[in-house]
């Protein structure tokens, strides 16, 4: 997490950090900092202040800061509080470094015992700051053999200091003794240098650089940058200079308007029935032959016909489209399917077997623990002598730009726009679709089911814009009227079965996101063994019963919790057996395999409005950030 970004070039740097933080607050926002090199006094300015970007604003507003190389950071905290001496950039003993970091040193306080042995006094509670304490102690060193240039020396000091870094990093570095240069390097954090005409910026993500310039240069894992008005130098790990051409930005920077709407999140989910339109009219073709229908992708589709097993690596809302996913996939295409919390399958990974197929699910395409567990899965399959157990991947993600998307060739784009909100919504119905296209490619396969059950699910999907129109209205108008009743509970339940298991978990995440109200999710069945004890009047259970084969379980389980005095709410379609429900959110009655795409959208607006009508801060609630860039 953590937004950083550098510029170097002929203009003013405030308004281009300011700008290109402003596109990545979504990375976190403890705190915000800028420092630019005031070349006529020799020395850095440095600004920051706690909380969101609009208070560092306010506060240079009064002044005028004239230099054209500077950096800017973002922050998420994970080494000291969200106060303003943990903000960054952090700054040498004599003020002339500065460092603003993305990422975790996990030796920081070995390093930090040493400095201080040394005399060096400490600023702050980070694992960032003891960076411009070394890298000022290795130019002091550096001094001794007088280097070409100033900005030379920086880089070689630069590299000589993360060579003892343990962890994780993207860096930006300024050095007051060399005005126009900027060094950055990157270990499993991302960093993109944007290539302009006569100015350079380095950024975490392309929404920040897209601004300035459509042409980029993502920096390979340990990679070391140098970067000043008159061009690039970058070296690899062996110090060896790399040469590479440009690409371009794969989407332009799209402009994204709150609309009439009060918050991203309100916005989000009203665009879902359009983006399911718009997913029917990129994936699914129909040939002349109206009843064959192909999912279209972007991606040579052979080597799915000898995949055996699938494994599915995601985090969070990611993970909970992958277990409808799985769902489908073993349930519709008969394909084995697991889900794994990608941080967990990076320390214990299931035994490789042969003609797997491995989906990485990402929405921002940036998570560092889905990024590292596929990267690991990679490698461990690579260094096999069995052809069988090669990688065969797909990523899902909603970010053609991201790491993923550069990593992995076969990507499934969710394409549902650029999403604001903190929450994850239209994106994960953007995954749910694309599983169900995967599902449908897998039957198709397989054979697993006949082509009049594979057409009756499309068609389904087919109709599924004008149904979604019609619910999400209907939704938002219950939903804000039933969020005032939430205004004193604690904890909620969510129950679910089957397919629509993940959408209870789902729909329990997002009400802790963005109400801050302690909520769970579990498989209805399991209630009775011993989450039941938790029941009593003040906590609601939410339970999905839609029509389908565990309809009357549900049914009998939700019995048992209103035997327990909870105020029962059920997301599930006016007919017999619902009436034991004490409120009803109704559903259109659908093809079971759809459900949870209907019954994700009531639960998404009830979030919001009881967060909404809390006063809370929607799309940016406390402590989360948009892309978890750490592990
Ligand atoms: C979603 O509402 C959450 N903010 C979070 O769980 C998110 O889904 C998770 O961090 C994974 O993000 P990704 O899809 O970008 O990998």
């Amino acid at each position: 997490m953590c937004g950083i970004v550098a510029v170097t070039g002929y203009r003013n740097a405030l308004p281009l950090l300011i700008n290109g933080l402003e596109k990545l607050e979504y990375r976190g926002y403890d705190s915000a900092g800028i420092a630019i090199v005031n070349p006529e006094e020799n020395n850095l300015i440095c600004n920051k202040s706690e909380g969101k970007l609009i208070k560092l604003k306010n506060n240079l507003s009064q002044q005028e800061i004239i230099g054209t190389v500077g950096i800017g950071h973002t922050r998420w905290a994970t080494h000291g509080k969200p106060e303003v001496k943990n903000a960054h950039p952090h700054l040498d003993s004599t003020g002339k470094v500065a460092v603003v970091q993305n990422g975790i040193i996990e030796n920081f306080l070995d390093l930090r015992n040493k400095l201080e042995q040394e005399g060096v006094s400490f600023q702050s509670d980070t694992d960032t700051e003891v960076i411009p304490h070394l890298i000022k102690k290795e130019l002091n060193n550096l001094k001794k053999l007088n280097l070409e240039d100033n900005g030379s020396t920086l880089l070689v000091a630069v590299r000589n200091v993360i060579a003892d870094l343990e962890g994780t990093y993207a860096l930006a570095v300024l050095w007051a003794d060399a005005p126009d240069s900027l060094v950055v390097a990157r270990r499993q954090a991302p960093l993109i240098i944007g290539l302009g005409e006569g100015e350079f910026i380095c950024a975490s993500d392309t929404p920040a650089i897209a601004n300035l310039t459509q042409t980029i240069l993502p920096m390979e894992d340990e990679e070391i940058g140098l970067l000043t008005p008159l061009g690039i130098e970058l070296y690899d790990s062996n110090n060896e200079r790399q040469y590479r051409n440009p690409t371009s930005l794969k989407c332009s920077e799209q402009v994204v308007d709150k609309m009439n709407f009060r918050h991203y999140m309100h916005k989000e989910i009203y665009e879902q029935p359009s983006l399911t339109k718009n997913w029917i009219e990129k994936y699914l073709t129909r040939n002349n032959d109206s009843n064959n229908i192909r999912v279209n992708y972007s991606f040579d589709t052979n080597f799915l016909e000898d995949i055996e097993r699938i494994q599915i690596l995601a985090c969070g809302t990611s993970r909970h489209a992958s277990m409808v996913g799985s769902y489908l996939l073993e349930q519709f295409s008969g394909v084995p399917t697991d889900v794994f919390y990608a941080s967990e399958f990076r320390y214990s990974p299931p035994p490789v077997l042969p003609n797997t197929l491995t989906i990485g699910v990402t929405q921002s395409g940036e998570t560092a623990d889905t990024l590292a567990a596929l990267s690991m899965e990679i490698k461990r399959r690579e260094s096999l002598e069995n052809k069988l157990c090669k990688p065969n991947l797909i990523a899902i993600t909603n970010r053609l730009d991201s790491s993923i998307g550069r990593q992995i060739p076969n990507i499934i784009d969710i394409s549902a726009g650029i999403e604001i909100g903190v929450a994850a919504t239209k994106t994960f119905f953007g995954q749910l679709l694309s599983f169900y296209g995967l599902a449908i490619t897998f039957a198709q396969i397989k054979q697993s089911k006949t082509d009049n059950e594979i057409n009756k699910l499309i068609s389904s999907l087919e109709n599924l814009p004008s149904l979604l129109e019609d619910l999400v209205i209907q939704h938002n108008e219950i939903s804000e009227k039933l969020a005032h009743e939430f205004s004193e509970i604690k904890d909620v339940i969510f129950l679910g079965r089957g397919i629509n298991y993940p959408i209870a978990l789902e729909g329990a995440l997002k009400l802790k996101e963005i109400s801050y109200i302690h909520a769970a999710g579990y498989p209805a069945g399991e209630m009775k063994h011993g989450p039941i004890a938790l029941l009593e009047k003040k906590v609601p259970v939410i339970s999905i019963a839609t029509p389908g084969k565990v309809f009357e379980k549900v049914i009998s389980n939700a019995q048992e919790a209103k035997a327990r005095d909870s105020y029962l709410i059920g997301i599930a379609p006016k007919c017999e057996g619902t009436e034991i429900f004490d409120y009803l959110m109704p559903l259109p009655t659908a093809d079971e395999w759809l459900s949870p795409l209907l019954a994700v959208i009531p639960l998404q607006l009830l979030s919001y409005h009881i967060a909404a009508h809390r006063g809370l801060d929607v799309d940016q609630p406390r402590n989360l950030a948009k892309s978890v860039t750490v592990e």
